[in-house]
């Protein structure tokens, strides 16, 4: 008896009839319809736990049927549709559509939907567990936190995992984009199949295309065998690109092909290939600044920042240091046969500091204090001593943002405040400067203002009342 009933709207008679005998077997029994109304007609009748919808059809758009709360919450929805309207089928992937198939559907692409068919109640009830978990012991899978800053991002990776949609993740270094990037893959309905890992920056300029795309024999001096790329070993899967602002530019424009048509060739070879993969890309530079750089092509940009997730650094969600260090160190307690525990100066230091490093220099803070302490309680005197925190961001990513302002894009970038000294201000002056920004920056909120500047709370309202008493505000 089959499990699932799966409904195909397409308005292409042949196609349809094919699509049914292909889809029609042990797991599913299959409905067709050929018109939005016929489609609405058969929905009534027996909701779908898989429909394949055609998005061009006689009497309207299929993108109709996406108003329908209850189709979107009960039935996965694959779609189908041609290059052209690839922007419309990633508003509909926005709208909760789980995948889809470019036209003329590939074999291979229809075996991999229905491969890892999965109705939306099964991700949803995953989601439910994972926020249960998180309210009771602030982690959500492998991401511990529960700073505002972090429920957003958790609430980002739900939404997107259990669609095909590109997904783009930027942050500083050490922030978590490749536990965000796994998180995404582990809730997908891609997990079962492989999850890879590619740093385009570790990869030589020569080796990186046929890394990525593979090679056939003979394609380039040493290609003595043919060679599987990371597209072809990830199929079913997801290709986590990191670093994308290291990938030479010709492969830039090559990955967007793949992007946007679905298929990709080998180094040497003629025939296109169908790519069954799900990219997720990460970079730790502002990328509307790599952008302006030259290490970015916009249009490549614009292709991946379908579904952006931005990591907030450290020092902007203070709140998780806590959790995040009993987190690490739990794991060496575990993997020691101890119990060491934080001592209350060394957790109080921990979420006083900067953190320029975030979550991966914590790890090893953790760490060195970890192995530098003499008994069963870890002090804060091998611990990283917290400097001013820097406002503006590290001055590598910077010069070129700076020339061209206008490349800055209105929202998904945050907009950094800087603070700007001439030569000739003295240090009294710019620690005022600094002070009177980041209190600015904050609100007004004093402790979050300390904490930031990496000083204690008393230290700042000893400043507040010195420069209270000088008079005016420096310009
Ligand atoms: N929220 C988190 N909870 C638990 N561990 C985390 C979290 N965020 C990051 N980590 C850990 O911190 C380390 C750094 O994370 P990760 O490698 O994902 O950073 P990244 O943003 O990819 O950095 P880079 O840009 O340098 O590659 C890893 O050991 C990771 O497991
Ligand atoms: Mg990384």
């Amino acid at each position: 008896m089959p499990m699932h009933h799966a409904l195909i709207v397409d308005d292409d008679l042949d196609s349809a009839m094919t699509l049914r005998e292909l889809v029609a077997g042990e797991r599913f029994t299959v409905a067709v319809a050929h018109t939005l109304r016929d489609a609405r007609r058969q929905i009534a009748m027996q909701q779908p736990d898989l429909v394949l919808l055609d998005l061009k059809l006689p009497d309207g758009s299929g993108m109709d049927l996406f108003a329908d709360p209850q189709l979107i919450a009960n039935s996965e929805i694959v779609l189908i549709t041609g290059h052209a309207s690839l922007d419309t089928s990633i508003e509909a992937l926005r709208l909760g559509a789980a995948d889809y198939l470019v036209k003329p559907i590939a074999l291979r692409q229809l075996e991999g939907v229905l491969a890892r068919f999965m109705k939306p109640s099964a991700l949803k009830a995953e989601v439910e567990t994972l926020n249960a978990d998180l309210a009771s012991r602030g982690r959500f899978g492998h991401l511990w936190g529960q700073s505002a800053p972090m429920l957003r991002v958790y609430e980002q990776i739900s939404r997107v995992a259990g669609t095909a949609v590109t997904v783009f993740i930027t942050g500083e270094s050490g922030t978590g984009k490749e536990v965000v990037a796994q998180s995404v893959h582990d809730l997908s309905r891609r997990r079962q199949r492989p999850f890879l890992a590619v740093n385009c920056g570790a990869i030589s300029p020569n080796l990186i295309e046929s890394e990525i795309f593979g090679h056939e024999k003979g394609a380039f001096t040493g290609a003595d065998r043919q060679h599987l790329g990371f597209f072809e070993r990830a199929n079913g899967g997801t290709l986590f690109l990191d670093e994308i602002t290291e990938m030479p530019l010709e492969l830039q424009v090559k990955l967007l092909r793949v992007l946007e048509t679905g298929r990709f060739m080998r180094v040497g070879s003629t025939v296109s290939q169908e790519a069954d993969v799900r990219i997720i890309a990460a970079t730790n530079r502002p990328p509307y600044q790599a952008v302006a750089a030259g290490k970015l092509r916009e249009d490549l940009l614009y292709r991946l920042n379908v579904f952006p997730i931005e990591l907030p650094p450290l020092r902007e969600r203070l709140s998780d240091v806590g959790l995040l260090a009993q987190h690490f160190l739990e794991g060496i307690n575990e993997q020691e046969g101890r119990r060491r525990q934080l001592s209350p100066e060394a957790l109080e230091r921990l979420a006083t500091y900067h953190w320029p490093g975030n979550v991966r220099e914590l790890r090893n803070a953790v760490q060195r204090a970890y192995v530098m302490a003499e008994g069963e309680l870890i002090d804060d005197q091998w611990l990283p001593r917290g400097g001013p925190a820097p406002v503006a961001p590290a001055p590598a990513a910077a010069p070129a943002a700076a020339a061209t302002p206008e490349l800055r894009p209105p929202t998904s970038v945050p907009q950094i405040e800087v603070v700007t000294l001439p030569i000739g201000t003295s240090m009294a002056q710019a620690e005022r400067a600094l002070i009177e920004a980041t209190l600015r920056h904050y609100k007004h909120q004093k402790e979050r203002t300390a904490a930031v500047l990496g000083i204690s709370l008393k230290t700042l309202y000893n400043r507040l009342k010195e420069y209270a008493a000088d008079g005016e505000t420096l310009p």
